[in-house]
């Protein structure tokens, strides 16, 4: 499951709208490896073998959506897989800590619901530590609610909450 060969540069989505953060949508890169994996290490207190990010793009390259700053640094990323016919699941999803509550989070993830609609999903699920209200609120506010408490699910011996929403 490593990512081998090199894949072609995502393109940028486009230009950042007004209303939006200072930062470009933009696909996954195997060069960004370092800088997701710094984001994760923080954020999600979870590390994993760097050859995980480009293996799970593989299958699906438009679930992996990067939020890069000026220079094109990742700064904030939501990898969605697709596990379960009809189904996205959000594996990972981290804004860099100086960046956060400048609307990035809700930027990755309205783009990700929206490629997942066209897609053809009919349901998102995640998980969530049960002690992180924010990321909790943040998911109550995309209409994700609570539909199973998973005992013992990280890595520290943390519960999970998995939640889901329709599409
Ligand atoms: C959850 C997370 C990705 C949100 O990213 P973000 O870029 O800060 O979110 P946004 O700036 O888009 O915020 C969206 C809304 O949530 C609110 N919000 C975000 N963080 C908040 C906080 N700490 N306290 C209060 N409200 C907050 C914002 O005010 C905004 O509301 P608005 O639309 O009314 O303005 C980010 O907090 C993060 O990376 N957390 C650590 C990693 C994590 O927990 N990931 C989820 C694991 S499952």
């Amino acid at each position: 499951m490593r990512c081998i060969a090199e894949t072609a540069p995502a393109a940028a989505i486009g230009p950042v709208p007004q209303a939006r953060p200072a930062a470009t949508l933009r696909g996954f890169r195997p060069s960004d490896v370092p800088f997701v994996a710094t984001i994760v290490a923080e954020a999600l207190r979870e590390r994993y073998d760097p050859g995980l990010y480009g293996s799970l793009s593989e299958e699906w390259p438009d679930g992996f959506l990067v939020a890069a700053d000026a220079r094109d640094v990742p700064v904030g990323f939501l990898l969605g897989v697709n596990q379960v016919p009809g189904e996205a699941r959000v594996l990972m999803f981290a804004v860099d800590r100086d960046r956060r509550t400048e609307g990035i989070g809700a930027w990755l993830m309205d783009a990700f619901v929206e490629r997942s609609r066209r897609r053809g999903f009919r349901r998102l699920t995640l998980e969530v530590r049960v002690s992180n209200a924010t990321a909790i609120r943040f998911y109550t506010r995309y209409r994700f609610s609570v539909v199973d408490l998973l005992r013992g699910y990280y890595s520290d011996g943390e519960d999970g909450y998995q939640m889901a929403r329709p599409l």
